[in-house]
C-alpha cells in the first residue's frame, strides 16, 4: 500500500524558492505532513525529488514494477514540456495524480499546457502543500 510521491526540478528548494507563490514549507515538511496523514489511512509514503527528467521516467516505471498503489506526481516545470513523462504515465497502469502547489492555469500562459494532465487520473492544484494531502486522500478514498 505504498504511494510514490515524486517531485521534479527545483522542488528541493521549496521553502526558499519564491515563497509568495509556493509557501514557506520545505519538501521535508510536506513529507512529514504526508506521512502523518498516510499512517491514519493505512498507506505508506515513498517521497522522492530529482532535478532530472529521466529519473522521473525511471521512477514511474519502478512504481508499476513494485506494485505501488498510486503515484502523486509534481513534475514541476517538466509538466509543461515533457512528452516523455506523458508517455511514461500512459505506459503504466498505476494511477497517477498530478499535483501542484500553485495553480498553473492562473499563471503565465506557458504554464497552461500540462502534458501530465493529459494522462493523469486526477489533478489537484492551487492548494499549496495541501494539494498533496488532498491527492493522498483521493487515493485513500478509492476515488483514484
Ligand atoms: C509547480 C508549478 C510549475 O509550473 C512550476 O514550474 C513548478 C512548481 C507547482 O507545484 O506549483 O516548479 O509544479
Amino acid at each position: 500500500n505504498t504511494v510514490y510521491v515524486l517531485n521534479g526540478p527545483n522542488l528541493n528548494l521549496l521553502g526558499l524558492r519564491e515563497p509568495d507563490i509556493y509557501g514557506s514549507q520545505t519538501l521535508d515538511d510536506i513529507a512529514g505532513m504526508l506521512e502523518d496523514r498516510a499512517s491514519g489511512l493505512d498507506l505508506t509514503i515513498d517521497m522522492r525529488q530529482t532535478n532530472h527528467e529521466g529519473m522521473l521516467v525511471d521512477w514511474l516505471h519502478e512504481a508499476q514494477a513494485k506494485g505501488a498503489r498510486a503515484v502523486l506526481l509534481n513534475a514541476a516545470a517538466y509538466t509543461h514540456t515533457s512528452i516523455a513523462l506523458l508517455d511514461a504515465i500512459k505506459a503504466i497502469t498505476t494511477p497517477v495524480v498530478e499535483v501542484h502547489l500553485s495553480d498553473p492555469k492562473t499563471r503565465e500562459s506557458f504554464r497552461h499546457t500540462s502534458f501530465i494532465g493529459m494522462a493523469a487520473t486526477k489533478t489537484v492544484e492551487g492548494h499549496g502543500a495541501d494539494s498533496y494531502r488532498i491527492a493522498l486522500e483521493a487515493v485513500a478514498s478509492g476515488e483514484v
